[in-house]
């Protein structure tokens, strides 16, 4: 293991975590989801959890003012919680703010100010329309040059996934094996917001008996991914099963000062690296095909634990579309550059893989509530460290996992190493 560079000013405990349900709800506002999370997250604290405890709030959210018509979050989610007058605090950095949030909450809690702090995020984004919900994304990249020339965030990573295939040869099969592989694992999530690739090619063919339409003869997934009609392009080279979903919802952990997690769980898992960086908007970067900032998130990650690429068992990456997952796992170490494109059509991210890669379901197929999706990928880590994810378990022991959160096409990089005792 590499040596130790750099400390927090005391040790840190994730001693609870929760999340509702990824999804379009028709009928729920993000309070109600921040709720359902915090519900799941206080009734399951081993030990039980007096609210009274909770001393500091954050919320991960990005933008609540277009999508709900509501700024000024931290505190109206304060108050339905029933935490007020505690301090809450609203973090911003696009889709990244779950993963800022919970920087804030362990630099919170290892300076010594807080002893017990939530960390939340949400996102409600379903209440607009597509092409409004697009305009309302677009503003986390650059609004004065992208967004004018036309650039979507489809239209970015579809960008990057150009770059990618001509720099290393890589084909869109490429990308549609990670998303097959998401799928599978959201098909083990109740939490998830779709099922497997299988079952919603049963349910067209299904819909298509119904309707006394011609029956699609879809031999496997990856004929389905290759269908025009079934899989249709977003933005070249990026399709419909590429991309992250618009969806809403919550999620939220508690952190702890370490000397203190005992009295919440004889099972904690401790925070031991943090790392953030940022970069410049994609269309200043020479390199579209991997991301800097997450390069020195992770190496600074990494260092502060004390652990290598190596060490690591599980990760939650962030694949807002499929070529991110790709260049995620290039980014962290774990394949060199070009090599990760072949890894989940080879197996080796799978949950029986040597390096098992969003056994939640990823953002793809769990779901992107852009606020939330830092903080689901803790809960992620946090259940299969404690062995508690039932059939998406992975087969090996998790003592360190790791989560990486992107903001945008990289401006922000939050990348957090957990380990079990
Ligand atoms: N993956 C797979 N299926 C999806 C999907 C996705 N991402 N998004 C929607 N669908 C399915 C729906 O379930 C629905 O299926 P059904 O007809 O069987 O019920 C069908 O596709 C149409 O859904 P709809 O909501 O009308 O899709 P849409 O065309 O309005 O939106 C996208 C599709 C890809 C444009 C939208 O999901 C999107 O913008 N995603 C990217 C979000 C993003 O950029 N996030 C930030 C990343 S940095």
């Amino acid at each position: 293991m590499a040596r130790k560079t750099r400390r927090v000013g005391r040790g840190v405990a994730v001693v609870g975590a929760g999340m509702s349900k990824f999804g379009a709800f028709k009928d729920k506002t993000s309070r109600d989801l921040m709720v359902e999370a915090y519900g799941e997250l206080s009734k399951g604290v081993d030990k039980g959890l007096n609210s009274k405890d909770i001393q500091a709030m954050y919320v991960g959210n990005f933008s609540s003012d277009l999508f709900e018509g509501q700024g000024h979050t931290a505190p109206i989610m304060a108050s339905w919680l029933g935490l007020v007058p505690i301090p809450a605090t609203r973090v911003e950095d696009a889709c990244a703010s779950g993963g800022v949030a919970l920087r804030q909450g362990v630099l919170a809690v290892a300076s010594g100010m807080y002893n017990v702090v939530l960390v939340t995020g949400v996102e409600k984004m379903t209440n607009l329309p597509t092409e409004k919900v697009t305009d309302t994304l677009a503003a986390a990249g650059d609004a004065l040059y992208e967004a004018p020339a036309g650039f979507t965030f489809p239209g970015l990573y579809g960008a990057m996934a150009t770059a990618y295939m001509s720099k290393h040869g890589a084909s869109p099969e490429h990308f549609m094996r990670v998303g097959i592989k998401n799928h599978q694992n959201g098909a083990l999530n109740p939490k998830a917001q779709f099922g497997s690739i299988k079952d919603i090619m049963q349910g067209r063919v299904t819909k298509c008996k119904e309707k006394g339409q011609p029956i699609p003869t879809w031999k496997d997934e990856m004929d389905f991914l290759k269908d025009n009609s079934s899989n249709p392009v977003v933005a070249w080279p990026m399709r419909l099963f590429d991309c992250s979903p618009i969806s809403d919802g919550a999620a939220c952990v508690l952190l702890v000062a370490e000397d203190l997690a005992k009295n919440y769980t004889d099972s904690p898992i401790y925070v031991i690296g943090s790392g953030q960086a940022s970069d410049h908007a994609l269309h200043e970067r020479p390199n579209l095909s991997s991301i800097g900032a997450a390069q020195i998130a992770a190496k600074e990650a990494y260092s502060m634990a004390g652990v290598t690429p190596k060490d690591i068992r599980i990760s939650e990456v962030h694949d807002c579309f499929t070529i991110a997952e790709i260049i995620a796992t290039e980014d962290l170490g774990y394949f060199e550059p070009g090599r990760g494109a072949g890894a989940a059509a080879d197996g080796l991210t799978s949950r029986q893989g040597p390096k098992p890669i969003n056994t939640s379901g990823g953002l793809k197929c769990k779901g992107h509530p852009v606020g939330a999706s830092g903080l689901g990928q803790v809960v992620e880590v946090w259940t299969q460290m404690r062995n508690k994810a039932g059939p998406r378990q992975v087969p090996m022991d998790v003592p360190l996992a790791l989560t990486h959160n992107v903001g945008a096409t990289g401006g922000t990089c939050v990348v957090h190493v957990f380990e079990r005792r």
